[in-house]
């Protein structure tokens, strides 16, 4: 069985004080132990909240990283293997808010790799615009995010990574994929993993984000193959993104 996981994405929200008692309010949540908790804060507060959370079973991702696993002469990048000394676990790869600032598949695949080469657990986005979901190319669009990688850097490269399903239009909107319209793609994602390694794509995380809130996460989580959430908005409230880690432990 899969493990659940929900992870915060924190976007570019956070200023010292404001982190300080999102910390507080995570530490004394009450989290269910069969969960993975993740919090990815913006690189300035990653080392402030890994020293807050000391102790606490949540672990630390960051948002974004370098094309480039060792540090270097690289301004303003990150490098994974940075993070790793930082103390994090995952780095997401792929949000679509930066492919919509130009990040591609080519790019991605680098920054996959990297992160991987270090022992950093990449979280793979992928998701499509209203525009293609309008279109009916959901699948092809998502089919080709996810192939871009199986083909450079094998199937197995998921033995050891996350999938995060966000289609565009759910993000920030209100507006959240049905549970069957998230589970169809779930589902398809899961199939093209297991047309090359069914043990790869039975063992793989898909984690379904695009305006997740406690309301409505018992009925996402239910599904098959949604294995937990990656949460904007909610996660920046404590109470609320730990009503939701409770959801996926039901
Ligand atoms: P919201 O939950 O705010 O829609 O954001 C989803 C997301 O982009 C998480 O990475």
């Amino acid at each position: 069985m899969r493990r659940p996981m929900v992870a915060g994405n924190w976007k570019m929200h956070g200023t010292r004080a404001s982190v300080a008692e999102l910390i507080n309010g995570l530490s004394h949540l009450a989290l269910p132990s069969g969960v993975d908790v993740a919090v990815f804060p913006p690189f300035l507060h990653i080392n402030q909240v890994i020293d807050g959370l000391k102790g606490k079973s949540i672990s630390v991702g960051a948002q974004n990283s370098a094309v480039e696993s060792m540090q270097g002469a690289l301004t303003g990048e990150v490098a994974p293997s940075q993070l790793v000394d930082a103390g994090c676990t995952f780095v997401l790869v792929g949000h679509s808010e930066r492919r919509q600032m130009g990040e591609q598949d080519g790019m991605l695949i680098r920054k996959f790799a990297a992160a991987q080469a270090c022992g950093l657990i990449p979280v793979l986005c992928i998701g499509e615009t209203l525009e293609q979901r309008e279109a009916g190319k959901t699948l092809e669009v998502v089919g080709r995010q996810l192939g871009s990688i199986i083909e450079e850097l094998g199937v197995g490269a998921f033995a050891n990574a996350v999938i995060a399903y966000e289609p565009v239009w759910a993000i920030g909107t209100g507006l959240t994929a049905s549970p069957q319209q998230a589970q169809d793609v779930h589902a398809a994602i899961r199939a093209q993993l297991a047309a090359e390694n069914s043990e790869v794509a039975q063992g793989v995380r898909l984690l379904y984000g695009g305006s997740v809130k406690a309301a409505n996460a018992v009925e996402l989580f239910g599904m098959p193959d949604i294995d937990g959430g990656l949460i904007g908005g909610a996660s920046l409230n404590a109470d609320e993104f730990g009503a939701i880690c409770r959801a996926a432990g039901n």
